[in-house]
């Protein structure tokens, strides 16, 4: 598929490299699994080699991990093998489309992936479905266009050109938000995990309503 051609290409290299802010990581992860109970069915989209879902899975009742990209999952599942979880498993699946028929979850998870997806309407859209009322989508994303603007602007394209970086939305925090509140989730957190200089990278927990739950009237 030639959304996740760029991602099959580097996936090895991004499984070898470390992670830039641990202390940010570990303190994302600690939030999450506090949002987390082994009741719960939770779905994670965009799981690249797994990192995440190995660390969160046993917190979970059963943790289904996907990601466009063949080699990731290739990957997620080597590390498995060497690490068995039985709640935890690894599928291929896009997040812009409709997943597994007619199966909902208690949490859906998305780490570094809604800056990248083609249509944040149609991703946000399919979390909305996949998730029971009263659920929670849980997300941390790099706010592009709160970085120096040459990077949108310049580096970034240059370095699409080349081969060397995937597609990528240019979102701020309010963008996010706004695209949360158009399929009806409810804003329960946003917050900012990284612990070196400026975090441009927003960590945000909504809620899917119960059906019961009066309409919010917003008032900006
Ligand atoms: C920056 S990596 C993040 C991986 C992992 N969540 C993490 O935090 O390390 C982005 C991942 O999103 C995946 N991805 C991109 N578009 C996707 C889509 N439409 N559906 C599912 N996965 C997607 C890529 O294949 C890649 O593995």
């Amino acid at each position: 598929m030639r959304k996740a051609r760029f991602w099959n290409r580097v996936a090895r290299k991004y499984a070898a490299d470390p992670i830039a802010d641990m202390a940010g990581y570990e303190a994302s992860l600690q939030r999450t699994r506090g949002l987390l109970s082994t009741e719960h069915d939770v779905l994670e989209i965009g799981c690249g080699t797994g990192t995440t879902a190995l660390r969160l899975a046993t917190s979970t009742g059963r943790l289904l991990a996907t990601d466009i990209s063949a080699e990731m999952i290739t990957i997620a599942k080597e590390k498995l093998a060497s690490q068995p979880i039985p709640q935890l498993s690894f599928a291929l699946a896009d997040a812009d489309v409709p997943m597994f028929g007619t199966t909902t979850y208690d949490r859906v998870l998305a780490f570094n992936l809604l800056h990248l997806v083609i249509d944040l309407d149609q991703t946000m859209a399919m979390a909305a479905q996949a998730l029971r009322p009263g659920g929670l989508f849980i997300s941390k994303t790099a706010c592009i266009a709160e970085m120096n603007p040459l990077i949108p602007h310049l580096a970034l394209p240059l370095m699409r050109a080349i081969g060397k970086a995937p597609h990528v939305q240019c979102l701020n925090e309010a963008q996010l938000r706004a695209a949360l509140t158009r399929q009806g989730f409810q804003m329960v957190s946003v917050e900012r995990h990284g612990t070196k200089k400026k975090d441009f990278r927003v960590f945000i927990i909504a809620s899917k309503p119960l059906a019961t739950d009066p309409p919010r009237v917003s008032t900006c």
